[in-house]
């Protein structure tokens, strides 16, 4: 059992059915299961992607590196800005802290700051990724997860887990139970970039990976049952 895990929502979990803009039943789902978590008395971080509303590569062609990077770390506040206001509502206590400063809309991310509203049972949601260009959210939330001394990872997507060719595509798919980190590199498995899961690797940090919109999914991955795909 799990004290304290990070949860990365992907953008597109939060997304209409084309994965674009925010769609208020996915988030009161989210929002709903990592509630159901915290009144677990599991802490929650939580490190928000952005690719309902923008990802870097989107931009890559015309726009300047850096700035489609910075374009998608600002991106990710305004999921997070909803998540948070979504758990209020729901009676939780939410802190959103930002990798970058923008100390009108939410306290800056300082680490002790982090485990002091972990310790007190608050849900931390961290936005802005790594607040550094050329970083995705993947490895924001391994970093964090790292930093925060979460025990595991839980990869919350759309997809119930780790296949071998892309469901969406292909009808031969086999779908992965149980995975190394190797594996998931050697094979150039889609489910984190490069950088994250060595990071993970290389700390022994768990990743589940499941899809959020199964009933319950957050709180039963936690509970040890065999959702998705393990990779340890
Ligand atoms: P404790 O120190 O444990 O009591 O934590 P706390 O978060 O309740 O106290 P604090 O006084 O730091 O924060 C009160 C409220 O202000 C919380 O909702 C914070 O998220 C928010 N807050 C704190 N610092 C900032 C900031 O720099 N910018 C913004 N926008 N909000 C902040």
């Amino acid at each position: 059992m799990f004290k304290r895990v990070l949860i990365k929502v992907s953008g597109e979990a939060l997304g209409n059915d084309d994965g674009r803009g925010l769609n208020n039943e996915k988030l009161q789902k989210v929002a709903e299961q990592i509630a159901k978590l915290s009144e677990q008395n599991i802490e929650c971080v939580v490190v928000i992607g952005a690719g309902n509303f923008w990802r870097g590569k989107y931009g890559y062609e015309y726009i300047e590196r850096t700035t489609s990077d910075h374009m998608g770390m600002l991106a990710t506040v305004l999921n997070g800005l909803a998540l948070q206001a979504c758990l209020e509502a729901k009676g939780k206590n939410v802190r959103m802290q930002t990798a970058i400063e923008m100390k009108e809309v939410a306290e800056m991310y300082i680490r002790r700051k982090a485990m002091r509203h972990l310790e007190k049972g608050r849900i931390v949601i961290l936005g802005c990724g790594t607040g550094n260009p050329y970083f995705t959210t993947d490895t924001a939330a391994a970093q964090r997860a790292l930093e925060l001394d979460c025990d595991a990872i839980l990869l919350a997507k759309n997809i119930d887990g780790v296949y071998d060719k892309d469901p969406n595509e292909f009808k031969d798919v086999k779908k992965y139970d149980e995975l190394t980190y190797m594996q998931v590199i050697n094979e150039g498995l889609k489910v984190m970039d490069t950088t994250a899961i060595t990071l993970c690797m290389e700390n022994n940090v768990p990743i589940l990976v499941f899809a959020l919109n199964e009933e319950n999914s957050l709180l039963r991955a936690v509970n040890g049952e065999n959702l998705g795909t393990i990779i340890h």
